[in-house]
């Protein structure tokens, strides 16, 4: 028996396409049912995002390891920081190498610190053994929820695999929608550029707008709250405490397009709550090497 939770589809009713070669997804056209997101307790099914009409996969454990929530502890209190650190093309060693010198003995414990560094390597390893890819793009922060970050889709240069994996190690999860709930991806693309209108007039009203800036609050607030391109603006869901998501990405050449659904999953980080912790790893093509640390 599969350990779907959400879904109860077979795996022929899954793949009713065939996987397509060398990274280009096909366009499958416009139907809402299509993309689905698939909910799992088996580590392997994350490979499931490979498949042309998947969205995300999610994977929950029955239960956090005891690490994890130490680590939650650590975070929480603001004992352990990381400074958002982007890698933008980076090996497996490079990686390593940056936890060994960026992750601060402020953790709980060496066993903590440990299991935490190889917990991160595994992701970049399981990264690499679904794309075939050598380099990466590697992101961890820890970060106090905001309101800077929207509903958007994840976007990779062309020709790269468009898969990525995302873990929330503590803290509040990940919120997403349900592609059935999605009007079209074209309502999604206008709501999306209109957010982005409201947070450049935020940047660029003068800073004693008091009155400006509110109203700018104010209404990017309401789009937050009743997102336009929902049926259901308020059905909305949060991915649990310590799940991988396995997440496909939408070719940049495809972004603003009114593009199948199943190319490009819709979330966004969460809005409040407590510090969380997260890491998140993508393929890149080998080239030039850069480095970057933004505060
Ligand atoms: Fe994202």
């Amino acid at each position: 028996m599969n350990s779907y939770l959400n879904t109860h589809k077979t795996m022929s009713e899954l793949c009713p396409r065939q996987l397509t070669s060398n990274f280009q997804r096909v366009n499958v056209g416009h139907s809402h049912d299509e993309a689905v997101i698939l909910h799992t307790s088996e580590q392997r099914e994350l490979d499931l995002i490979q498949l042309p009409h998947v969205q995300a996969v999610i994977y929950t454990p029955h239960t956090l390891p005891a690490w994890i929530t130490g680590l939650g502890v650590a975070v929480r209190s603001g004992t352990f920081q990381i400074d958002r650190t982007i890698l933008s093309c980076v090996t497996r060693e490079m990686i390593e190498a940056w936890l060994e010198a960026s992750i601060s003995a402020n953790m709980p414990s060496h066993a903590v610190r440990l299991a935490f560094q190889e917990d991160v390597l595994n992701l970049v390893d399981r990264c690499a053994a679904l794309t075939g890819a050598s380099h990466f793009y590697f992101r961890a922060m820890t970060d106090v929820p905001n309101r800077n970050c929207g509903y958007h889709v994840d976007t990779v240069p062309r020709r790269l695999p468009p898969w990525g994996l995302l873990r929330v190690y503590c803290g509040p999860g990940t919120e997403y929608v349900e592609p059935r709930n999605v009007i079209s991806m074209s309502e999604f693309y206008r709501y999306l550029s209109k957010r982005n209108r409201y947070i450049r007039h935020l940047h660029e009203a003068p800073q004693e707008d008091d009155v400006g800036h509110a109203q700018i609050l104010a209404a990017l607030a309401d789009l937050d709250e009743i997102p336009s391109f929902l049926h259901q603006p308020y059905e909305r869901y949060v991915v649990p405490a310590g799940s991988i998501v396995a997440l496909t990405h939408i070719n940049i050449e495809l972004h603003w397009s009114d593009h199948a659904m199943g190319l490009a999953w819709i979330h966004r980080s969460p809005m409040e709550g407590e510090r969380r912790l997260l890491v998140s790893v993508t393929a890149r093509q080998s080239g030039a090497l850069r480095y970057g640390t933004l505060k």
